[in-house]
């Protein structure tokens, strides 16, 4: 049997597992994959075991960037983000950014996008809009000295720091907003006004749940994605990386789960 894993701490039964066990039987692929609490004391043992042991694993927070350090190499994009969420054969992989772009709507390259957050989730989403071509990207976080550390790291890429005490202006000017920070993860709401988004677009809430943001941008009609369209899109990369990826098959456990059937 074939192991795959989910790392992370603490604990939370993740949508990983629940679709992975999934697509394994339908595919009928002899393999297991599930959710393992790592705490920070222990990580160091814990992870070699666990690279000699499984076939292939994701990690999550808070280890994205604590891994590079026990992987043999990394690809091209892991280095670039400075973080990694899939490995394979003691490689290191992101398929963050993939899963962010891969629906992210048509608009022109000009578009002014607001993203909240500068934690390392920001970063793939960083660097998936700089690769493909977006030139006006507008960075604001509660915590400004963690996005001038962002935009140092993505320099020479031009990107501006917005007040975070001012995001009612800057969305009042945006086309598309990104929430990159975890805001909404356990139902809290930012403090802005939501009137503020009556020019925006779109919205892009990274969050797997439905959070306030999305559930107001329901409601009022504007067009949003979450954070299981990522999931869905970094989950494709994962599979082709781990080599047991079946399109169709895998569209179908998705489109099932999303409609609540089995
Ligand atoms: P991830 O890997 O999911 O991005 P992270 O690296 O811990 O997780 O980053 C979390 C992001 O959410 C950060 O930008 C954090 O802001 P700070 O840099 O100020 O910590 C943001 N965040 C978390 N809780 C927040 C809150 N209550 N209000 C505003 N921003 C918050």
């Amino acid at each position: 049997m074939k192991k795959f894993a989910l790392i992370q701490y603490p604990f939370k039964k993740s949508l990983s597992s629940l679709i992975f066990e999934k697509y394994f039987k339908k595919i009928r692929f002899d393999g297991s994959y599930e959710d393992i609490t790592v705490s920070p004391d222990n990580f160091e043992n814990e992870i070699k075991i666990i690279t000699e042991n499984f076939e292939g694993f994701n990690i999550t927070n808070p280890y994205k960037n604590l891994i590079m350090k026990y992987t043999e190499n990394f690809s091209d994009d892991a280095k670039k983000i400075n973080a990694v969420n899939c490995v394979y054969n003691k490689s290191g992989y992101n398929t963050d950014w993939k899963g962010f772009i891969k629906f992210f709507p048509e608009c022109g390259k000009d578009s002014g996008i607001l993203i909240i957050g500068a934690g390392g989730a920001s970063a793939a989403v960083i660097y998936s809009l700089v690769k493909n071509g977006y030139k006006n990207i507008y960075l604001t976080n509660r915590t400004e000295k963690n996005a001038v550390s962002m935009i140092n790291f993505f320099k020479p890429y031009d990107i501006k720091i917005k007040n975070y005490e001012n995001l009612d202006n800057e969305l009042k000017k945006a086309d598309i907003l990104i929430n990159a920070s975890s805001v909404g993860m356990y139902g809290e709401s930012f403090s802005f006004d939501h009137n503020s988004l009556k020019n925006i677009k779109f919205v892009y809430d990274i969050v797997y749940n439905e959070s306030p943001l999305q559930k107001y941008c329901r409601e009022n009609n504007i067009d949003f994605l979450g954070g299981k369209s990522m999931w869905f899109g970094q989950a494709q990369e994962n599979l082709k990386i781990w080599n047991i990826y079946h399109e169709k098959t895998f569209e179908t456990v998705w489109k099932n789960y999303l409609k609540g059937v089995d």
